[in-house]
């Protein structure tokens, strides 16, 4: 005797113990990576309040934090150095001095966790410019590609000097990943690997980032970074990243562009990264705090969807909260 519907997918959703069985995505600590903001000069952490639990980090802290995280099983960290406005210039040459913030970050990072995890840097010029822009002006005040290309090269070479192991090009100048790729091969470097920050939307959700690096700028980046309507763009950056020597692609913003992961995850054989930004984090973290949603559920089913999408490598400001709950 047979009653309809003979097929039934609930049955597989029955029990806790059943849908753990059939569960088809799963997160890892060691596909995190954890995004830090070092502040020359501070003694003290400093809150950045559009990102509650997020912090700027003194030399110190920066270093329990990475600590903190290696124990959680992160797999990576990402370093953003935040110079003191005294230290900003057109050029934003405070990045390539190897006593600038974010170079010291890194020789701190490496002597507290050395080869433990993976330590990442950013390479883009905008936290260091006055202007706030992520490369260097031409004369009519638009971005200059190419003077920024020869700087990039140099920045790499001096991340790697500090001793990151991979370089996170995030400036969305033309070019860009073969310059550092051909950069850091000439200085000896050909071991420090590129994370290539191939997709990125010039959107509205990076806003709380610009107050944790105190960003300088005026206007947007919508002549360098890419126009949110385009998906096929996408896999052109892509393609040219690829070839141009990157190890890792990444999609940034993540939740708002999932289709464009799916995508760039059909498309390439690299591994796929995808960074959960700033206004991502604190949507969710607002919403909680204002008990209209459960914060560890939606945590997870963010991080889960941007999985499932295809991105096996996740920039997450949760990085170290979220490994140590899927540890204990
Ligand atoms: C640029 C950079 C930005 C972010 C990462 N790298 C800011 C921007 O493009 O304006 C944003 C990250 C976030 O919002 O969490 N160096």
């Amino acid at each position: 005797m047979s009653s309809f519907p003979d097929i039934r997918p609930r049955r597989l959703r029955r029990t806790p113990a059943l849908r753990r069985l059939v569960e088809e995505t799963r997160i890892a600590p060691s596909e995190l990576v954890l995004p830090l903001f070092v502040k020359e000069g501070l003694t003290e952490p400093r809150a950045i309040s559009s990102m509650p639990g997020i912090v700027q980090h003194s030399r110190e802290s920066l270093r329990k934090a990475a600590h903190e995280a290696v124990s959680a099983g992160v797999g990576g960290l990402m370093l953003y150095g935040v110079p003191t406005d005294d230290h900003k210039d057109e050029t934003g040459s405070a990045g390539l001095d190897p006593d600038g913030i974010l170079n010291v970050g890194i020789r701190d990072l490496v002597a507290e966790v050395g080869d433990a995890t993976v330590i990442m840097s950013d390479l883009c010029l905008d936290e260091f410019t006055s202007h706030g822009h992520c490369g260097v002006l031409a004369p009519d005040g638009s971005v200059d590609n190419d003077a920024t290309l020869a700087i990039y090269a140099d920045l790499g070479v001096a991340q790697a000097a500090a001793g990151a192991h991979m370089v996170g090009t995030s400036g969305m100048m033309d070019g860009q990943v073969g310059v550092v790729r051909r950069g850091l091969d000439k200085a000896g470097y050909q071991d420090t690997s590129i994370l290539a920050y191939s997709a990125k939307y010039a959107g509205a959700f990076y806003g709380p980032f610009r107050e944790a690096v105190q960003s300088s700028l005026q206007g947007d980046r919508r002549q360098y970074q890419q126009d949110p309507p385009n998906l096929r763009e996408a896999l052109v950056e892509v393609d040219l990243d690829v070839a141009e020597g990157a190890d890792i692609v990444m999609v940034k913003p993540a939740l708002p562009y999932l289709d464009v992961i799916a995508a760039v995850r059909d498309r390439v054989n690299v591994p796929v990264a995808a960074y959960q930004v700033s206004g991502e984090y604190a949507m969710v973290e607002a919403a909680a705090a204002n008990g209209w949603i459960d914060r560890d559920r939606a945590i997870f089913e963010s991080l889960t969807s941007i999985k499932r999408a295809g991105a096996q490598i996740i920039l997450t400001y949760w990085a170290t909260e979220v490994a140590q709950k899927l540890r204990f």
